[in-house]
């Protein structure tokens, strides 16, 4: 059976005292005990919101992280710095970051290998564009991310490895991928995962999906085979829409 995730990844929304406001409201909520919940604040929230969900089943995941452990890299984070205040897993490889930071495969396969060499959870991050959809190089764009950035980890490691496809024409715009469209496509980053890997290991992957993920179109597209979650941004920063969609198995 594949865990079923719902993680909350804020993006660079909310200061402290809007989180605070956030997590009274969250704490009052009653959690289905068959979905791991995530929440990924920005960096300066993460020790609050993890002292204060100690009592409760949320998990805290970081937006990014370094690829180094230490040193002159103003302004940066590292893995060690992230599990200091909390957070058990980082997402890597968010279409934003490859954008608008230049976080190419190479970048990223460093970052894969430092999360897990501190332990941390990965939720790798794919999602092919508006404009590659329409030429029909979707599938090969997405085998490519897979292959660079993450097809390098053992075996073993993929007991730390959540995959989020986020098609980036969905994200933020509301033009949310059709169930079936999000069905075809995890279904074949699962069968990409069990040539490269074997059955076994893609069958227990979670593959979230991403982009415009809402409470009125959740319970399809979480409904779908091989889907098993979402790693959801703009309905995650208020409590009911994001509770909605946790229970939306
Ligand atoms: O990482 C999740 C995010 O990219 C999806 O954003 O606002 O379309 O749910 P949104």
């Amino acid at each position: 059976m594949r865990k079923k995730i719902v993680a909350g990844n804020w993006k660079m929304n909310n200061d402290l005292a809007e989180t605070e406001m956030f997590l009274v409201d969250l704490k009052k909520q009653v959690f289905p005990e068959n979905v791991i919940i995530m929440m990924a604040p920005p960096f300066t929230s993460l020790n609050h919101a993890f002292k204060s969900l100690r009592e409760h089943p949320v998990e805290l995941a970081a937006q990014n992280m370094h690829q180094s452990n230490e040193g002159a890299f103003t302004g940066e984070i590292s893995a060690k710095m992230l599990k200091s205040v909390g957070a058990k897993t980082v997402i890597l490889g968010h279409s934003e970051r490859r954008a608008f930071f230049n976080e190419d495969s190479a970048v990223l396969a460093e970052k894969v290998n430092t999360a897990l060499e501190n332990d941390m959870g990965i939720i790798f991050c794919i999602g092919e564009e508006l404009d590659d959809r329409k030429k029909g190089n979707h599938f090969e764009l997405i085998k490519r991310q897979l292959s660079e950035g993450l097809f390098h980890v053992s075996d073993d490691a993929w007991e730390n490895i959540v995959i989020a496809y986020e098609p980036v024409w969905a994200i933020g715009t509301g033009e949310t991928a059709s169930p079936e469209q999000a069905q075809e496509m995890h279904k074949f980053i699962r069968k990409t995962i069990s040539e490269s890997y074997s059955k076994a290991i893609a069958e227990k992957v979670s593959i979230l999906y991403g982009g415009s993920v809402k409470p009125d179109n959740a319970s399809e597209i979480f409904g779908q085979a091989d889907v098993d979650g979402g790693l959801i941004g703009g309905a995650s920063l208020k409590v009911d829409s994001f509770m909605k969609i946790v229970n939306s198995f």
